[in-house]
């Protein structure tokens, strides 16, 4: 089972990870948490290209490219090893955050960019994809805030960040069979407890024994 979380800068996708994995484990289940980009020893160096504040000259084409390379290591050497294993993995992030951010985000033709992605990650998608939705100046002081990392991705304009939230939104609506619009304006109590609620629809607690 491949489980993704999306959703705009501090949307809290991190901080509520762990917590799912745990409850995803408490029913039963073998779990691995993943992280994009990066993820790999690979995607990490790439990571590092991508988020440096001194890269300001990067081509939103090139930016796509990164983002991808990362995603076809993660895919072939971490997900698609543990999925046939019957591992269930949770994902920070996947190919939707390609559409939302460099599609909606930066206009680049959404046609190209799922043509693309086919290609990067094998024809996998994810079983499930739970979308933390943000008022997105919310979700940009909750980063300013709490003293995350701050990476040349958050320093575009605000006009930028909505686009991209809209374009979640607009994924969401388009495959309500796959995606689950989590509220993240809420309390983070709140907002673990309907991420748990949605994973519950798709995966039933293993008998133990
Ligand atoms: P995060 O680790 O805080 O989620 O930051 C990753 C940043 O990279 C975030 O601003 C979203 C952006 N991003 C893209 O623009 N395209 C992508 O394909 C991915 C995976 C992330």
């Amino acid at each position: 089972m491949f489980i993704t979380l999306e959703g705009p800068d501090g949307s809290g996708k991190s901080m509520q990870i762990g917590g799912l994995a745990e409850f995803i484990r408490s029913q039963g289940y073998e779990v691995i948490t993943t992280r994009e980009p990066g993820g790999t020893a690979i995607g990490d160096q790439i990571r590092e290209v991508i988020m440096r504040m001194d890269n300001k000259a990067m081509h939103p084409r090139t930016e796509i490219l990164l983002f991808c390379a990362a995603r076809a290591q993660i895919v072939s050497e971490v997900i698609k090893p543990n999925l046939e294993k019957g591992v269930v993995v949770l994902s920070d992030r996947y190919a939707d955050s390609t559409l939302a951010y460099q599609g909606y985000g930066h206009r680049i033709d959404l046609d190209i960019l799922r043509r693309i992605l086919a290609f990067v990650t094998d024809g996998l998608t994810p079983d499930l994809t739970l979308l933390l939705d943000v008022d997105v100046e919310k979700g940009l002081s909750r980063r300013h805030s709490s003293g995350g990392e701050w990476n040349r991705l958050d320093d575009y304009e605000l006009a930028f960040h909505q686009r991209v939230r809209n374009g979640y939104l607009e994924l969401a609506a388009a495959d309500p069979k796959r995606w689950k619009v989590i509220d993240a304006g809420n309390s983070p109590q709140q907002v673990q407890l309907a991420l748990q609620e949605a994973v519950r629809t798709i995966l039933k607690p293993k008998p133990r024994g």
